[in-house]
């Protein structure tokens, strides 16, 4: 990142010094005429430039009213950094950080970029980012920190956007049009979690396993379902396992999973994701759909985290249930601004370009990202490494039968 110090007033004085002394130069030495006019010419382009940046934002300021009776923000430096243009100013008194960012999309559509605002002392940044954003990364295994890790995708900085989800917000939404980027999404979170981490993954994907069969003999895939009778045996078995942790923990004085390992060292639960490609799927069976939502409202303390997709981002899929528990929401591309307000509670996902291009929503606040990129075959070979020999759905997961009397024994 370049810092221009207080560029305004640089580049003011590079431009006049230049131009006078091509002017003076010429007169004194007609000879150097050739390098006089080219010194001449940057001083009239340094001016220029200086007057259109200035005049720019003058004029946007004034038009909008950002100021109060003559006082108007003015410019105190420029940064460049590779993604963006960043604008500092001086804030005039009586005007604040909520009048500019009321105005935002005013901003926006006047500059024509989508931009950034933010407030440190006296001053207002106006992050401006270049028309040519990346549009696209390719998925590289990256460790993060945390029990649970999660990449989500790649700032409009290009700086990586990831979150644990057993601290804070413990589940994840993902919802876009077809073809927006939810599978390839699943595939990079799952691919990274199966390198990076040792969390246990239970897939269900109801297209047959087309999207996530590839995973089924990794390692730390514990359970893999392609028909809605596996998928509902698997939420009760989570559900069983969720109510056994919780009565471990009542006997054991613990609070949650986190106490829990800090305090058994030697017997330590594992960390368990159930991934759902289409969970709109299971809404023709209401006994899944209320152990989905049991296990969304309660698993979180004893280490069972979801990650859910859907295609189908309506309010009768994401009902109140599924949007109270589940609060951190990738939004891709939707098909109109109805069902981007029901995934991000804001319009502007109907305006993505598709192709992994998202709105993430964590914590009320949400960051415009671009998904990584990983096609079927090169994570088949980035995962290959830890294929074992199984049959995960009959090694794994018990059928109705037996959970039931387990349920009988307990
Ligand atoms: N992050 C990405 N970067 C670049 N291209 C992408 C990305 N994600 C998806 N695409 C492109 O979009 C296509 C469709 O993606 P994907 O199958 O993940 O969509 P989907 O949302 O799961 O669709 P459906 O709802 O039909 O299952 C991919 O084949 C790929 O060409
Ligand atoms: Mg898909």
């Amino acid at each position: 990142m370049k810092e221009v110090k207080d560029s305004r007033m640089l580049l003011v004085e590079t431009s006049i010094y230049s131009f006078i002394t091509g002017f003076g130069t010429e007169l004194i030495d007609p000879s150097l005429s050739p390098l006089c006019k080219l010194l001449k010419i940057v001083g009239v382009l340094g001016i220029t430039y200086y007057a259109y940046t200035w005049s720019k934002f003058d004029l946007l300021f004034k038009n909008l009213k950002l100021g109060v009776s003559t006082a108007y923000p003015i410019i105190k430096g420029k940064e460049k950094t590779e993604y963006s243009d960043i604008y500092r100013f001086t804030l005039p008194k009586g005007i604040c950080l909520q009048d500019f960012l009321d105005k935002q999309e005013a901003i926006e559509n006047s500059l024509g970029r989508e931009v950034d605002i933010k407030y440190t002392y006296k001053t207002i940044q106006i992050e401006v980012y270049k028309e040519n954003q990346k549009t696209h990364y390719d998925y590289e295994p990256t460790k993060i920190s945390g029990d649970v890790p999660i990449i989500i995708g790649y700032s409009r900085r290009g700086e990586l956007v990831s979150c644990d989800l057993s601290s804070g917000e413990p589940h994840v939404l993902i919802a876009g049009e077809t073809g927006s980027g939810k599978s390839t999404t699943l595939r990079s979170i799952i691919c990274n979690l199966i390198l990076m981490s040792k969390v246990r993954l239970h897939l269900v994907d109801l297209k047959n396993g087309a999207e996530l069969g590839l995973f089924r003999k990794c390692s730390n895939v514990d359970s893999f379902c392609r028909n809605m009778k596996q998928a509902k045996d698997l939420l009760m078995q989570l559900s069983i396992e969720t109510d056994r942790r919780y009565d471990m923990f009542y006997e054991k004085d613990v609070k949650d999973i986190k106490d829990y390992n800090k305090k058994y060292k030697t017997k330590m639960l594992d960390y368990q994701i159930l991934i759902i490609d289409e969970f709109a799927d299971l809404h023709s069976d209401k006994e899944c759909m209320s152990i989905l939502k049991e296990l969304a409202r309660k698993s979180r303390a004893c280490g069972i985290h979801l990650i859910i997709s859907t295609q189908r981002p309506s309010a009768t899929v994401i009902d109140g249930d599924i949007k109270a528990n589940i609060t951190n929401s990738l939004g891709l591309k939707t098909i109109n601004g109805t069902n981007s307000s029901i995934v991000i509670d804001e319009t502007g996902l109907e305006k993505l370009r598709g192709d992994g291009h998202g709105k993430f929503k964590r914590g009320g606040k949400i960051i415009e990202i671009q998904c990584p990129y990983l096609d079927v075959n090169r994570c088949r070979e980035l995962i290959k490494q830890t294929y074992v020999e199984k049959d995960v759905q009959k090694s794994k997961q018990p059928t109705q039968e037996d959970l039931l009397n387990a349920i009988e024994n307990m």
